[in-house]
């Protein structure tokens, strides 16, 4: 599967692809995170003068960026007045779930991984003491790529008759909101750690009116005990989910994960846990990906969680993870897209 040509035929292909991608990952980020691609999208052809007065942008800045745009790439052109217009292929992948994800995720919420990468290399500086990801971009970012389960798992908790669902890591709240717009039969609560997180879900469930159905809170899911006073009033029967967010405690080993579920089956015994995980790539999987497919998952695993410190674990070691803290695993389903596996848990 050694589709190498993406790297170019020689090492002027080379490294100008790897100038451009540095350059674009910036722009797409900026532009996207500062609206200038809904300003030319919705109001096209216009012109850089226009842009920057509508948002408030320097004009010089923001002209260097979009003249490197357009002679880099054909998602926006200028037309003979020297007006910017987005191109029909520009409009679809600029606004694609894959671009989305990539620029304000691996760009705008992990850029300091590798702007800072050589003085973690040299120990100078340690992530998580000396900088942080940016939770907000983090939390609007992580749903683009596991958006594809939400179906399959809301209908899971349909089907178990649970009134409750509880969305722990719950980042913007999108996977609660989507749980519960398709299905009445439950409420929601979305709990998150990290306060603008819940800041941005508290904006996107009052934006999706749905205010009297799922409450937030900000809290640790790692101490069941913080939250569970507030869940028992809420509903008889009670269930959780979490996406690509229980890994994140594999920074403290595999005996953080364990005792964070021996806890909860404590605290909600008989209880369901859905939770959505990526499945850890070994060399020898990820060298049998085509290397466009590759690269998401590869920057996943090595840059975003190996930089961060924190770990990921493949479908045999959760299986294992489950069994040391004595929870059923009832089913599994491991494929969908992005390697990600929905384990079926019962406390
Ligand atoms: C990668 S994001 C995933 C967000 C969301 N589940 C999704 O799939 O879109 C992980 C989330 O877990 C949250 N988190 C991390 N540690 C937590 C903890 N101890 N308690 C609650 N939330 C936590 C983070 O703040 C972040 O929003």
């Amino acid at each position: 599967m050694d589709d190498y040509s993406f790297l170019g035929d020689n090492e002027t292909h080379w490294t100008q692809a790897i100038r451009r991608g540095y350059a674009m990952s910036f722009l797409l980020f900026a532009f996207h995170d500062n609206g200038v691609f809904d300003e030319i999208k919705n109001k096209m052809p216009i012109s850089s003068d226009q842009i920057s007065k509508n948002l408030g942008l320097n004009k010089k800045v923001l002209e260097s960026g979009l003249n490197f745009l357009v002679n880099s790439d054909n998602s926006i052109t200028k037309d003979e007045k020297g007006n910017y217009v987005m191109s029909k292929r520009g409009e679809k992948r600029l606004y694609s779930d894959q671009a989305r994800a990539m620029s304000i995720g691996a760009i705008g919420a992990y850029h300091t991984l590798l702007t800072n990468y050589s003085s973690m290399l040299k120990n100078e500086k340690t992530y998580g003491k000396d900088f942080i990801r940016d939770g907000r971009l983090v939390a609007i970012s992580s749903v683009l790529t596991g958006k594809s389960n939400y179906s399959w798992v809301a209908k899971k908790f349909r089907d178990l008759n649970v009134d409750t669902v509880v969305d722990l890591g719950c980042g913007s709240g999108d996977i609660i909101i989507d749980f519960c717009n398709r299905h009445d039969t439950f409420n929601g609560i979305g709990l998150d750690i990290d306060p603008a997180a819940v800041k941005v879900a508290e904006e996107n469930v009052k934006k999706n009116n749905l205010n009297n159905r799922i409450e937030l809170i900000t809290g640790d899911m790692l101490d069941p005990k913080t939250y569970s006073h507030k869940i028992s009033s809420k509903g008889d029967k009670v269930a959780f989910n979490a996406i690509m967010a229980l890994h994140e405690f594999l920074r403290d080993g595999e005996e953080a994960v364990i005792n964070v579920l021996k806890k909860m089956k404590k605290e909600f015994p008989e209880s369901y846990f859905i939770l959505g995980e990526f499945n850890k790539c070994s060399d020898e999987e990820f060298q049998k990906i085509p290397i466009y497919e590759r690269m998401h998952m590869l920057f996943y695993q090595e840059i975003i969680h190996g930089l961060t410190n924190q770990g990921l674990a493949s479908l045999n070691t959760w299986k294992e993870m489950f069994k040391k803290a004595d929870v059923e695993l009832i089913e599994y389903k491991s494929d969908f897209p992005f390697r990600l596996v929905e384990y079926v848990l019962k406390f």
